[in-house]
């Protein structure tokens, strides 16, 4: 059992890493974080030691805040260093170990994934795919997913890749706004048992969207599906004759790698742009150091490929460690709630990375799930998605990890491409709830409206004060929107990551979550305002707010407040078709939870719906200055309407 030491230090426990774990730890020396603050270029650049360079970088970093480059003057290819540098020493390894939800297994050795990467490759470049076209993807946790991104980073093609659970509209979206001309997509899959027809939904979007000129469809389920000839063609159809050989092209450091679109503030998602070198010596060493990657671990996070976790710690930090990567495509509770303990005892996996409101489900469904299972293999576990509560925190680390386990709970964000925040499981003392400490080398500070740091405990905006290799380098066709987003409240130098968070006394960070109007659902990123286009596009709604409504599982759920076209009836069945009508327009993890019809939104003089008003009173909370608002009578009319609301509930 880990040692637990009871220090009431702000009322928590503190757990001290263990004295057998830290022996062996990939990090266990404490200067590290001195070191890397004494001499911060010298530090980044020994890590960069890491990545295979075709050729080495001139220069370390060039910060023309809000612009950062790195490693400038590096050659590199992403998929070299997750493939090709590890076949003479790990080439029967197993790189990919992947279960359908039907149990179904199929795995790839580093070698094979490497064939089946390059062929892929080829087959791109026979369909015309050149360096610098955006590739969309729009595929589910199957092993192609993996294999079309490392192809497409092996060819010089940034990927967009679009989380299969989005609606066709969000999809034709993305695919606009990136200009992509080849779409790679599947016949169907597998969710709960039922097929799930995605290649019709590919076709609606594709009915939306000029641009796409090639369709590559990976046959998964032989569901039906119709083929347009001359666009379309199955992935097994191109690969047969495509060369089994293909070159990673040499890509500067600074060529971009991938677009990864995420939510924000306004209806449309932004295109969040990374880069080559940069990236993957943050995502490497993160992956090292945080999860203490070892030669035989098996490692298994739980994220889509679709979201920035699947991308930075399902693929390319983990792979270019040479680990062996668990990926899972179904639902955890699919056929019954043992799966993912299932899993993690068929497969022995040691490293489990997965999202609070999977650990607070399984919370509910009750220990006797998880104790049927031999869960003695797994040595550290992750968080991320957002804040784990002490509870959840507790029960993860004694019912999963047994005691045994280092929690790292991990801050970072989609624009940091990189973990920022976290234990460092070899050197950082764990207080339940707390993501700890910033990663060697970032400069993360609390600071007041005024861009006052905060060091007393009193709760502010989380910003970071110093480039990081794996930053976003902006918003691809925006770039004025990226400095409004980031850089533009405190100046140019300070990223503002518009989460808010409390500095205890010893340095440790306490992450409380959005202080925008974005809302985490079960750790997914939804825009209010995409929600809210997406009702207002009925014909029925007049206007319409959305925010996020505190839940003990999810984090938060999505409570929507309409009011209604003059002559509309308010009634259930008008409710249910709204809810229906956002997963057609958004996707089913934008499904509402509540949908009340007010009489008049809470407005500012200048028309400006004050979202804060809603979101305390569906919240229960108190409202705070509400002088501001055109007609303050307005509040009443809303809590009675949500009172009444969830009094039928
Ligand atoms: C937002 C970013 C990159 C991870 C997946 C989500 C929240 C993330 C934590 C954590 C508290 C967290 C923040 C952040 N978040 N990790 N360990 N503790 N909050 O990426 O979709 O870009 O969302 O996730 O609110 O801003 P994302």
């Amino acid at each position: 059992m880990e040692e637990k030491i009871n220090i009431p230090l702000n009322g928590m426990y503190v757990f001290k890493p263990h004295e057998e774990f830290v022996k062996k730890a990939n990090i266990n020396d404490p200067s590290v974080y001195e070191r890397a603050e004494y001499d911060f270029l010298g530090f980044w650049e020994e890590l960069a030691e890491n990545i295979d360079w075709f050729n080495k970088w001139d220069d370390v970093l060039k910060w023309e805040p809000p612009h950062a480059e790195w490693f400038l003057g590096g050659k590199l290819n992403a998929s070299y260093n997750c493939l090709d540098r590890h076949i003479d020493k790990l080439g029967d390894k197993i790189a990919i170990l992947w279960e359908g939800e039907t149990g179904e297994l199929r795995t790839y050795t580093y070698s094979e994934l490497l064939a089946a990467t390059s062929r892929f490759a080829s087959a791109l470049k026979n369909l015309g795919v050149k360096k610098g076209d955006i590739v969309t993807i729009y595929l589910p946790m199957i092993p192609e997913a993996v294999i079309s991104m490392l192809a497409c980073a092996r060819i010089g093609a940034p990927h967009s890749v679009v989380f299969a659970g989005f609606s066709a509209d969000s999809l034709a979206q993305r695919i606009n706004d990136a200009g992509s001309k080849l779409l790679i997509t599947c016949d169907g899959y597998c969710r709960r048992g039922k097929v799930l027809n995605h290649k019709g939904k590919s076709d609606d979007a594709l009915s939306k969207s000029e641009f796409i000129e090639k369709v590559v469809v990976v046959q998964h389920e032989n569901n039906d599906v119709s083929m347009e000839p001359g666009r379309d063609v199955w992935w097994h159809d191109i690969v047969k004759s495509s060369d089994p050989s293909c070159e990673p092209e040499v890509m500067d450091s600074e060529d971009m790698l991938f677009l990864m679109y995420t939510s924000g503030t306004t209806g449309n998602p932004k295109g969040v742009v990374h880069t080559t070198g940069g990236y993957m010596v943050g995502t490497y060493i993160t992956s090292n150091w945080i999860f203490d990657l070892k030669e035989d671990d098996i490692y298994w996070c739980t994220a889509d490929v679709g979201w920035i976790t699947g991308h930075s710690y399902l693929v390319y930090g983990p792979l270019s460690n040479g680990a062996t990567v668990l990926m899972y495509e179904g639902a955890p509770d699919y056929p019954d709630k043992n799966r993912f303990w299932d899993i993690i005892e068929k497969h022995k996996v040691s490293i489990f990375y997965t999202a609070p409101t999977v650990i607070r489900t399984f919370m509910k469904w009750g220990t006797h799930w998880v104790y049927k299972h031999d869960l003695s293999t797994l040595r550290l576990i992750g968080s991320v998605g957002e804040p784990i509560n002490p509870s959840a925190w507790l029960w993860y680390y004694e019912t999963i990890g047994g005691g045994r386990c280092p929690l790292v709970d991990t801050w970072w964000q989609t624009e940091t491409g990189m973990i920022l925040i976290t234990p460092l499981p070899g050197i950082t003392d764990l207080k339940p709830g707390s993501a700890t400490r910033p990663f060697p080398g970032i400069k993360a500070v609390v600071l007041d409206d005024f861009g006052n740091e905060l060091v007393d405990g009193t709760g502010g905006h989380l910003a970071v004060k110093t480039p990081w290799p794996s930053m976003m380098r902006t918003i691809y066709n925006d770039e004025q929107r990226f400095i409004d987003t980031y850089w533009s409240k405190w100046g140019l130098e300070t990223y503002l990551s518009s989460d808010g968070a409390r500095l205890d006394k010893d340095g440790y960070f306490w992450i409380r979550g959005r202080e925008d109007d974005v809302i985490m659902v079960a750790g997914h990123r939804l825009g209010s305002a995409e929600i809210e286009s997406g009702l207002v596009s009925h014909p029925l709604v007049a206007e319409a707010a959305v925010i996020g409504r505190f839940d003990d599982i999810k984090g938060q759920s999505i409570f929507c407040y309409v009011t209604l076209e003059s002559g509309a009836v308010e009634c259930e069945e008008l409710r249910g078709e709204l809810v229906d009508h956002v997963i057609e327009e958004v996707g089913p993890i934008a499904r509402p939870k509540g949908i009340v019809f007010v009489d008049e939104m809470p407005k500012t003089r200048s028309g400006k719906i004050m979202r804060r008003v809603l979101k305390a009173i569906a919240n229960g909370e108190e409202l705070g200055d509400v002088t501001t608002l055109q007609d303050p009578t307005v509040v009443e009319d809303l809590r009675r309407k949500v009172e009444s609301f969830f009094e039928r509930c």
